[in-house]
């Protein structure tokens, strides 16, 4: 068998037996493949798809590339998002629900195209080391039931090449490469309960609910076959979550959430949506019963605690709790008025907030990257006044961006126009959460 093989049969539309599907999950592990081969091979594997059985075997191959990680009889349970923009739920929902007794062993991605990344985020706090080794993750979840950290050497070796080739040969939106991505992960993390946040909309991979319907389907069955109850909620993607896009800004956000001062919109409704789910679903209790909990654990600020140990235990400098100045601060800082954008006119809603166009936005402002070895700027990005359904007038003040680059904020400035559509008629608030498919739902 040869790698040329493996290519010209999946171009050609065939089903790739298990050895083929090893072969080449082995040839990366060896590191005895070129990039433009794999690429071929990426590529071909995008327009042709891959059938369930091939995707299985694709993610039991990238799991076998490195560590299984077993925690025996801890009871475990881990949260995974597709990626959104302004999404930092990771942040105040591990501590949430490792402060109700469960350990949350939470390996996470930098931002990925126009996505931002945990890790990032918590890099933000000064002195924050999200490089433990496998050790060290495993005993931080003994000892404090979380440790929020970047996937180690050992955890699906091979996902961490194809992610980074992926991301560089826009082939990142294929059901069965993402399944395989996630679940090799998560199976390899040794978690044992999961929940996924599968993002819709424009600034998701998943453009439409159909969609997300079919990779949901794949994540729970991949799920099912590794010993992990893995429950997928689908939810709305079409404007950026909460008010903060950028690394220490939606830190800011999350310690406020904790701190309980955020108690309404998407980003509370999400952060506490999906916390009560882990909880119901790991400790096999009622969804109300699991909300009380989440809500119990911010209101005795149990979970803002949680979150200090955590910076404690990996390095970070607990004093941005108290006092945000301790972040870096961006040299700029730009409020952006709707008459500076929209002229004059007398009162309008907001119809639409391009949650994609404001992740490339924010990315150009620092805090993203164009390319792998970019540093990101932790300070720039964006605060957004504005919702979807909002009435505005040409006073309203809608956005501040955060930059170190002037010409950046020129740019991003010239095309915001262009990223919000109004209406002269309400716009109606939709739920972000679209549906819960859970995994007795799905044989
Ligand atoms: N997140 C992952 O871990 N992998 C993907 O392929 C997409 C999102």
């Amino acid at each position: 068998m040869t790698f040329i093989d493996i290519i010209r049969k999946k171009r050609d539309g065939f089903n790739l037996t298990k050895d083929e599907i090893n072969y080449f999950i082995n040839q990366i592990k060896t590191n005895n493949v070129v990039d433009y081969q794999v690429s071929a091979l990426l590529m071909a594997i995008f327009f042709k798809g891959m059938t369930f059985e091939e995707t299985a075997n694709l993610t039991e191959a990238m799991v076998n590339s490195g560590t299984r990680v077993d925690f025996e009889d801890i009871l475990t349970c881990d949260k995974h998002s597709t990626g959104g923009v302004g999404d930092k739920i990771s942040i105040p929902l591990a501590p949430i629900v490792a402060s109700c007794n469960i350990a949350v062993p939470m390996m996470s991605g930098r931002g990925l195209g126009h996505t931002g990344g945990t890790l990032d985020k918590l890099e933000s706090i000064p002195g924050f080391n999200v490089n433990l080794t496998l050790d060290e993750f495993k005993s931080q979840i003994k000892e404090l039931n979380l440790a929020m950290i970047g996937q180690t050497k050992e955890i699906a070796v091979a996902d961490k090449y194809l992610y980074a080739l992926r991301d560089a040969t826009c082939t990142v939106e294929s059901i069965p490469l993402i399944t395989a991505s996630i679940m090799s992960k998560k199976i390899a993390e040794g978690t044992k309960n999961l929940v996924i946040d599968l993002k819709v909309g424009k600034g998701a991979f998943m453009k439409n609910v159909q969609e997300a319907e079919e990779l949901a389907e794949y994540l729970i069955k991949v799920g099912k076959l590794n010993g992990v109850k893995t429950t997928v909620i689908l939810t709305d993607m079409d404007e950026p979550i909460g008010k903060m896009i950028g690394n220490s800004l939606e830190i800011i956000e999350s310690i406020e959430l904790l701190k309980g001062n955020i108690k309404n919109g998407d980003f509370y409704e999400l952060t506490t949506y999906l916390s009560a789910l882990m909880i119901s679903k790991t400790l096999s209790i009622g969804f109300e019963e699991a909300k009380n909990k989440v809500l119990e654990s911010i209101c005795s600020k149990r979970a803002l605690d949680k979150f200090k140990q955590l910076i404690l235990k990996q390095n970070g400098n607990p004093k941005v709790l108290e006092d945000y100045s301790v972040f870096p601060n961006a040299k700029i800082k730009k409020d952006i008025y709707a008459k500076d954008i929209f002229g004059d006119f007398k009162t309008k809603y907001i119809k639409e907030i391009d949650a994609f166009q404001f992740g490339l936005f924010a990315n150009s402002l620092g805090a993203g990257r164009n390319k792998k070895e970019d540093t990101i700027d932790h300070s720039a990005g964006i605060e957004i006044f504005i919702k979807i359904g909002d009435l505005i007038n040409p006073n309203t003040k809608i956005l501040t961006l955060f930059s170190n680059k002037e010409e950046s904020i020129i740019e991003v400035t010239k095309k915001i126009k262009d990223a919000i559509n109004l209406s002269d008629s309400k716009i109606i608030k939709n739920s972000k959460i679209i549906k819960t498919i859970d995994y007795d739902s799905i044989k």
